[in-house]
């Protein structure tokens, strides 16, 4: 039994508990936060982009809503970017923001307690699920899932600030293709040369740490041949060399459908610039974009490379979920991938059991 003045500090205490949880102000980690908020603090970041709650993506214009096909039957997939899967009103315990969903990430959003995922790139059903249902799979963890793809590039200038240099002008569908993104800029005044993009590079993204990390994997493991996306896929220069001059820059993304057309187009209409710089994805150096930027008398830069996205986009998603939702713990979710020849790969227990497998597959 409570006296009537302790049971007057409590009403007091609630009270007081409750004004918090529902302004947010002061004690902002009392504050409680639903998915709906979630989907506002996406609407924030996209700038209205993402789809509201009760919108039909087919009925309700946005051009965000974006369809991409390689004209395979079956496997297009229809970007939708705003609140996927889940319900506006389920509290939100964790969040973890990933590029790709796959079983991992769902496996460790599970472990972690996170129930809510938003991801930079489109999921579909079953592809990013472990092959089963996508809606059998989150329910046994109580998964939200956010996707935020076309909708999110080109909102911040962080790729251009990365690679050493002021973004001046921004497509996102150059060409009239959606999702072609293109980036115009001039080299901040510490960027004087190629070499200065790869020193900056290597100095933010931490390369030299990484690949001490990945020797010592190596050591620990005892497998020489043990291969990391990332350090496979430095910042290199594939035109020019680290002393030239660098001034005005074009970046492009060739996984988004670049193309040397689109590169001679811009160059006609911008004739001061000197440097291609390409990243998220690469080309190789025989590649007809690094022939045409030879013929244009351009610098050609292979900058950071996809899997370091998570950093260059995820970051900044990250850094402004935890600003709009404060006290609502946020979880950078890194999908380091590696390689190993089949025949390293495991231990001895694992390798017998591959080849005892393997007899079976291949029994005629
Ligand atoms: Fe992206
Ligand atoms: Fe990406």
């Amino acid at each position: 039994m409570h006296t009537k003045v302790e049971s007057a500090i409590i009403s007091l205490s609630l009270l007081f508990l409750g004004v918090f949880a529902t302004t947010g102000s002061g004690l902002a980690q009392e504050r409680v936060y639903v998915v709906r908020d979630v989907l506002e603090a996406m609407e924030t970041i996209t700038k209205g982009r993402v789809m509201g709650p009760d919108e039909n993506p087919f009925i309700t214009p946005n051009r965000f809503v974006v369809t991409k096909s390689s004209e395979i039957p079956g496997k297009a997939v229809t970007e939708l970017p705003g609140l996927v899967y889940g319900k506006l009103d389920a509290k939100v315990e964790k969040i973890g923001v990933v590029m790709t969903i796959n079983e991992g990430v769902i496996e460790l959003a599970g472990g972690l307690g996170v129930n809510v995922l938003v991801a930079h790139h489109p999921f579909a059903d079953a592809t990013n699920f472990g092959g089963v249902r996508l809606r059998d799979y989150c329910d046994l963890y109580g998964l939200n899932l956010f996707e935020a793809h076309e909708a999110f590039h080109g909102r911040h200038p962080g790729i251009a600030f990365l690679h050493g240099y002021k973004v001046q002008n921004v497509s996102i569908n150059y060409g009239g293709d959606p999702g072609n993104v293109m980036f115009l800029g001039k080299a901040f005044p510490d960027t004087k040369t190629l070499g200065d993009i790869l020193q900056r590079l290597e100095n933010i993204m931490e390369g030299q740490k990484r690949d001490q990390f990945l020797a010592l994997e190596r050591e620990f493991w005892g497998k020489a041949d043990l291969q990391e996306a990332v350090a496979l896929n430095k910042p290199l220069i594939l035109l020019g060399s680290p002393d030239r001059k660098v001034e005005n820059i074009i970046h492009i993304f060739p996984h988004t459908g670049f193309k040397p057309e689109h590169l001679e187009k811009v160059y006609r209409d911008n004739p001061n610039l000197d440097t291609v710089i390409c990243s998220i994805s690469r080309v190789r150096p025989d590649h007809a974009l690094v022939q045409k930027a030879a013929e244009l008398g351009l610098n050609f830069l292979l900058g950071n490379s996809h899997p370091q996205e998570i950093y260059e986009n995820g970051m900044p998603l990250g850094k402004a979920l935890t600003q709009l939702l404060p006290g609502v713990p946020v979880l950078l979710l890194d999908q380091r991938v590696t390689a190993i020849p089949v025949a390293e790969a495991g231990n001895a227990a694992l390798q017998a059991y591959g080849d005892q497998m393997a007899a079976i597959l291949t029994a005629k």
